[in-house]
């Protein structure tokens, strides 16, 4: 792994902001939580959003629609037919993995099985003979000899012969880890997560399908048993888009919305993830924050091009570094089925360019779907427009919509990689030391300052209770920290992305002054104790 991500993840447990989900039972793949620093960190991302989006517009209005939704919506949106990738198993080494994310070889490419150690090596050159009735050279943990002959074909070739001694069908690609061309046919797996909802017993349905229908084939017994659980499944959303299409309506009428207008919504996503990977990159179970923004056909355009440019603004604003957030055009052939354009807000990570949101014309495809499969008409009716068809006042027409789709988990990973800073400082003993701090905007930083007696004794903590209750009191979130040297507690704080501490000392009793830290560059000022809220207030633009 990167080395960057690698100090991320582990910063990111040390300090108690994401942790492996159920890490005591030896974990759960790509499932993860939000520690006490976490969670805040990402409320704070969500609800900066949440108040540009929402409460600095007037076109935009608000929802928390429910997770599980009528199964027939699933049907409408598309996701039960196409939301899936195809899936292959290598018939080798037991890898299950995404067909278009393997790496693909050109006509004549060497394919070299690449094996953890020579024990493996042997082990698999065995199953190859035993499977396929061809011995692989071995040269220590490689297994040689084959060759990809035309797109469909690859072959086992003898030292410096040209002819194959025998020949295979080719999928195009390899598995991804050991490189093995020997893998199973492509299937379609749905990534939509799969439950029922009541007390349904479709364990009792099967026992009878089955006892019934003894003779039938694989193929047949899979689609009749497929029947049964689908006709009474639900599912977890893979989106929270669908929401805000099926209360367009009720959302219109009852908030008197004129178009252009738009919905937004945040909160959990599932995805049965074929490949997880990059830490919280790609999770099975995420957070999105997305926005339905519905406009007068003809003028998508124009909407997408504001959107793109307000967003990208938006994830700048909170970064250290603007120049790693760029944006991005889809090219036709990856444009989704519903969408006539899109651009991907991409973010460099250490391991490239990839995407963080995704800004989608998604013309009319989605009300037109969910009026045609439910019978409500989701259009709209604007009186102040000439109907040229009729030419009387007044045109209905189904919206077109643009989409702002972000994931809130992964602009977490962002901003922790953002923040990540690592620098050279002296030590109270003069010595050049390695000081981590995490430079979080101060709207996003989880705790925003830390409140530090210097002793635990001579009235001191007493002082400091006070402070941080007058802080608490106006809802800024404050640590009291005692524990440990005051040098120790500074590097905590600029781990945990504290912007300030203040340190109540001696001289607080005599004068009531105390010592304001600065995150960024350690520079110290003291200040009255009973100014403290005001300046803090002022420093982090709060109020
Ligand atoms: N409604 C459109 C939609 O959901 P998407 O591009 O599939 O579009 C939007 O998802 C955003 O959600 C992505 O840009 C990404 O930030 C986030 N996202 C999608 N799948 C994710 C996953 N498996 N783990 C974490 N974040 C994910």
């Amino acid at each position: 792994m990167n080395n960057k991500m690698e100090k991320i993840i582990s910063l990111a447990k040390q300090r108690g902001f994401v942790f492996q989900s159920s890490e005591i039972y030896g974990g759960l793949k790509s499932a993860y939580d939000y520690g006490p620093l976490g969670v805040e960190l990402k409320r704070n991302i969500m609800n900066e959003w949440w108040r540009s989006m929402v409460y600095e517009r007037e076109d935009i209005v608000g929802i928390d629609a429910s997770i599980i939704m009528h199964p027939k919506v699933w049907n409408a949106s598309g996701h039960l037919s196409g939301f899936s990738d195809p899936l292959v198993d290598c018939l080798i080494s037991k890898e299950r993995f995404r067909a278009d994310k393997a790496p693909n070889l050109e006509i004549n490419d060497e394919i070299i099985i690449k094996c953890s150690d020579k024990g493996q090596a042997k082990q698999y050159q065995k199953d190859i003979n035993n499977l396929f009735g061809i011995l692989l050279r071995r040269n220590g943990k490689y297994l040689e000899g084959l060759r990809v002959i035309n797109n469909t074909t690859f072959g086992f070739f003898e030292n410096e012969s040209d002819k194959a001694l025998k020949t295979f069908n080719f999928n195009g690609y390899v598995s991804p880890t050991i490189g093995s061309p020997f893998l199973s046919e492509e299937r379609q797996f749905n990534l939509m997560f799969r439950s029922q909802l009541g007390p349904v017993d479709s364990i009792g349905d099967i026992i009878s399908f089955v006892k019934k229908n003894k003779d039938l084939n694989s193929k047949k017994l899979r689609e009749g048993l497929e029947k049964i659980i689908k006709d009474t499944a639900v599912y977890l959303r893979p989106e929270t888009a669908q929401a805000m299409f099926v209360q367009f309506l009720n959302c219109q009428q009852t908030m008197s919305m004129k178009i252009p207008f738009g919905i937004a919504q945040m909160g959990k996503s599932f995805r049965n993830e074929i490949t997880t990977e990059h830490f919280i990159f790609r999770s099975c179970e995420f957070e999105q924050m997305e926005m339905e923004f519905f406009v007068e056909p003809g003028t998508q355009k124009k909407w997408l091009n504001y959107w793109r440019d307000k967003r990208l603004e938006w994830w700048k604003y909170y970064s250290n570094d603007p120049s790693k957030f760029i944006y991005r055009s889809h090219k036709k052939d990856e444009l989704a089925h519903y969408a006539d354009a899109c651009y991907d807000i991409e973010y460099e990570y250490p391991w490239g360019y990839d995407e963080l949101e995704g800004i989608a014309s998604r013309t009319n495809y989605d009300l037109k779907k969910h009026s045609e499969y439910s019978g409500a008409k989701l259009s709209y009716f604007d009186p102040q427009k000439v109907d040229k068809k009729t030419g009387r006042n007044g045109l209905r027409y189904t919206p077109y919509v643009i989409e702002p789709a972000a994931g809130a988990t992964r602009g977490l990973l962002v901003y922790l990689l953002d923040a990540y800073h690592e620098e050279i400082v002296k030590d109270a003993k003069g010595n050049d030391t390695l000081r981590k701090v995490m430079k979080f905007h101060p709207k996003l930083a989880p705790i925003k300052a830390a409140i530090l007696p210097l002793v635990k004794k001579e009235g001191l903590p007493e002082i400091a209770r006070k402070i941080v209750s007058n802080f608490t009191k106006s809802g800024i979130n404050v640590k009291y920290d005692e524990q440990h040297a005051i040098g120790k507690r500074y590097r905590r704080h600029d781990e945990a992305g504290t912007p300030y501490c203040l340190t109540i000392d001696g001289k607080t009793k005599e004068d009531g002054s105390i010592t304001i830290r600065d995150r960024n560059t350690m520079i110290q000022e003291r200040i009255p104790a009973d100014k403290a809220l005001e300046i803090i207030k002022k420093k982090l633009n709060l109020f």
